[in-house]
């Protein structure tokens, strides 16, 4: 009978003794190699008679399982060590200051900012919080809102045009002002909305990017009049900017969709060469509003009997630009980190209102 005990004592033990990842292969290789010991004693099998050779196949092949097992374990074991010991290498002081570079955490972007600060305060005036899509028909987006169809606003140079299969034309959204043509469609009166989101027209300069932000406002209920709406921008404006002293000039405009109609402009003056907002006899227009026009109700099949209805939409980044003092238009969409970093927002910075 073939004795394999010291062989495969002396396997084990090698495996044992093993300080290193190389040493262990080169044990592997010694018994398990096309030349090691124990290959060579399982092609030495071939000439033994049939139930040895059973036998024997047995007692080699159950050591092989056990000796790779082994193998594999202790060859964890020296990585894991060697580990831990570069680990260890390093010097760790944790009373050390923190590195200015990793303070830079992620800010909140200014447009986001504006628009939470914007959703808070309209929330907070008991306007309801809707949305609508970008891509529009040209129904809602100008015939419903009173846009005829020689309107310069439906040129080319404006709009973006998009083709669709059945070769109607949508357009992406110039204004959020089509949200106001949703929800009379889909509400009942009286109603009280705000909807902020993207608009596109096709231009591009300093103060012109063709995409940009709106937030649409959309007050229905009886006897709502011009006097509610300047009432209601003046104290919306005043938390926004945080000025009491906040001064509204409601310029008389023109828009399809409102009559009458006006342009808000808010007043300011500078010291010392800079922009300060609610202080001086400057002004700086801010947003479009107006009584809503009979036509607007008509396309949306409703008859007003009793109710008023006012509108107003006006441009995040302006809103924004005013507030923080960011002077050009296109950095808001630069990706810039400089810039970021700058004018970004810590994420605990919620807009705090002040109703006294
Ligand atoms: N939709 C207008 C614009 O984009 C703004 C506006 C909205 C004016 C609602 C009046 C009423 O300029």
């Amino acid at each position: 009978m073939t004795n394999y005990d010291q062989l495969f004592q002396s396997a084990m033990i090698e495996i044992e003794k093993s300080d290193s990842v190389e040493c262990i292969d080169k044990v592997r290789i010694k018994f398990f190699g096309k030349n090691g010991l124990i290959n060579q004693e399982l092609r030495q099998l071939i000439n033994l008679e049939k139930d040895k050779k059973i036998e024997n196949g047995k007692i080699l092949n159950n050591f092989k399982n056990k000796f790779f097992d082994i193998l594999q374990k202790k060859k964890s074991e020296i990585e894991n060590e060697h580990t831990s010991r570069e680990i260890n290498k390093e010097f760790f002081d944790p009373s050390m200051p923190i590195r200015k570079e990793s303070l830079q955490v992620a800010t909140i972007h200014p447009i986001t900012q504006t628009i939470e600060e914007v959703v808070s305060i309209l929330g907070s005036m008991g306007l309801e919080f809707v949305e609508g899509p970008d891509v529009e028909d040209d129904f809602h987006n100008f015939t419903a809102l009173n846009i005829p169809s020689n309107h310069p606003a439906r040129q080319m140079h404006d709009t973006f045009y998009l083709e669709n299969d059945c070769k109607k034309m949508n357009v992406l959204r110039t204004h959020t002002s089509p949200v106001q043509i949703r929800t009379l469609m889909t509400k009942q009166l009286p109603v009280r909305i705000f909807a902020p989101g993207r608009t596109y027209r096709c231009d591009s300069d300093m103060t012109h990017t063709p995409m940009f932000h709106q937030v649409e406002g959309l007050v229905v209920d009886k006897n709502i009049n011009f006097a509610n709406l300047k009432w209601f921008l003046n104290k919306f404006c005043q938390l926004f900017f945080k000025k009491d002293s906040l001064r509204l000039r409601f310029r008389p405009s023109f828009f399809p969709f409102t009559e009458p109609s006006a342009e808000v402009d808010i007043n300011c003056g500078f010291k010392n060469k800079k922009l300060v907002l609610g202080e001086g006899d400057e002004w700086m227009e801010i947003l479009g509003c107006g009584m809503v026009h009979p036509n607007v109700f008509k396309a949306c099949n409703i008859k007003k009997e009793g109710y008023g209805a006012f509108a107003f939409g006006m441009g995040v980044e302006r809103m924004a630009m005013l507030k923080y003092g960011m002077s050009d238009l296109r950095n808001f969409f630069d990706g810039d980190l400089g810039w970021l970093r700058h004018y970004g927002f810590n994420f605990l910075d919620q807009p705090d209102l002040n109703w006294d």
